[in-house]
């Protein structure tokens, strides 16, 4: 008997040691992984150029340059073909010296306001969640920036149906590229030019063709042309424009609240808001990011809550970027060691 139960003791022994062994080498892995998520932030932060203000450095640049002024610009810069247009800009893919640039010229002579309002959040906000200045000519209405060969994020669904890229076509990705959207709105809610409103944002295309998707699947904000700052303390708020806005993508706040009342829009009667708009949006812009992706299901049922937050009438009751981005990095987390215990 007791040499039964001996042999038997010696049997469990090493199964629950090795279980031990396999729980703790698991929780170094996930540890391991989740660093490497906020490990490939810091590195992009630290990395991104990496030059002095006013200057700049493309992938293909060995050291930094001073931003382009005028005369570089018109002896330079060619263009090679149109990648974009809005109303603001028309963007041309462009090569200087033998490095690809995105060349933004003005649209409209009408919009001027807003051109050289974009560029000079551009050049206040230079930050690696915002494309790379490359330089400017005021008097001949033109910007020059990093070339994103991907385009907007509006290609993302395109982008990731390539053969090349379909391994990339994750919900890990897809989950860092809305946490990027939303680290966007936190920085330009807290930025070094005060608390700004992604204000050019009034449907779901329009705001997809404001970021950029960068070649190592990051998104950065391109267009800043409409970014009002709202001054909590003074009591500032701000509109998105002077005109009525419609539709379920715009926050309730922004739209006419005498809609149905027979009154037209006036808008010396339309009252203002705050950053808050921009909350309101970020479920609908994260479902686009998601898509339809294997395991997408499970990432937006753990965002259900967060979401909900988001969509609450009352703008006071939604939720800062920040806790948006803290909630989307614990749901990572959590997906990753539910997947991790499944496997076990
Ligand atoms: N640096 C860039 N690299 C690649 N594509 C770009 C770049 N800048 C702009 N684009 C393209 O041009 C489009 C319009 O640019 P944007 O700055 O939003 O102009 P607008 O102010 O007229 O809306 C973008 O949606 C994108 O498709
Ligand atoms: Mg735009």
């Amino acid at each position: 008997m007791a040499h039964h139960s001996s042999s038997i003791n010696s049997l469990v022994f090493p199964v629950v040691l090795g279980c031990l062994a396999a729980l703790m080498l698991s929780s170094a892995l996930i540890y391991l992984c989740l660093e490497a998520v906020d490990q490939s932030d810091e590195q992009l932060v630290n990395t991104y150029a990496g030059c002095p203000s006013q200057h700049f450095k493309l992938p293909t640049m060995k050291n930094c340059g001073p931003w382009l002024h005028c005369a570089q610009i018109k002896a330079e810069v060619r263009k090679i073909k149109l990648i974009g247009q809005g109303a603001v800009k028309k963007v041309y893919l462009a090569d200087w010296r033998g490095h690809k640039v995105a060349l933004s010229e003005l649209a409209s002579p009408e919009y001027r306001d807003d051109f050289l309002h974009g560029l000079s959040m551009l050049q206040a906000l230079q930050d690696s969640l915002v494309v790379q200045l490359v330089g400017f000519c005021l008097e001949g209405d033109a910007i020059v920036t990093q070339h994103h060969p991907h385009g907007s994020l509006l290609n993302l669904k395109d982008v990731l149906a390539q053969q090349k890229y379909q391994h990339l076509d994750t919900w890990h990705i897809r989950l860092r590229l809305a946490t990027d959207y939303v680290s966007i709105l936190n920085y330009l809610h807290s930025s070094p030019a005060g608390r700004r409103v992604m204000c050019d944002s009034n449907s779901l295309e329009k705001t997809l063709s404001q970021f950029l998707l960068t070649n190592d699947f990051h998104l950065v904000v391109n267009d800043l042309d409409a970014l009002p700052e709202v001054n909590p303390s003074g009591g500032a708020l701000v509109k998105c424009g002077s005109r009525e806005l419609t539709g379920q993508f715009v926050a309730p706040e922004q739209l006419w609240p005498l809609r149905g009342s027979g009154q037209p829009f006036s808008d010396d009667l339309m009252p203002p808001y705050d950053e808050k708009t921009d909350i309101w949006k970020i479920p609908d812009v994260t479902q686009f990011i998601m898509g339809r992706t294997t395991g997408g299901d499970l990432v937006h049922f753990h965002l259900f809550q967060i979401h909900k937050e988001c969509k609450n009438v009352d703008p006071k009751l939604r939720p800062s970027a920040l806790d948006v981005i803290k909630a989307y990095k614990s749901v990572y987390g959590t997906i990753v060691r539910e997947n991790h215990r499944d496997m076990l």
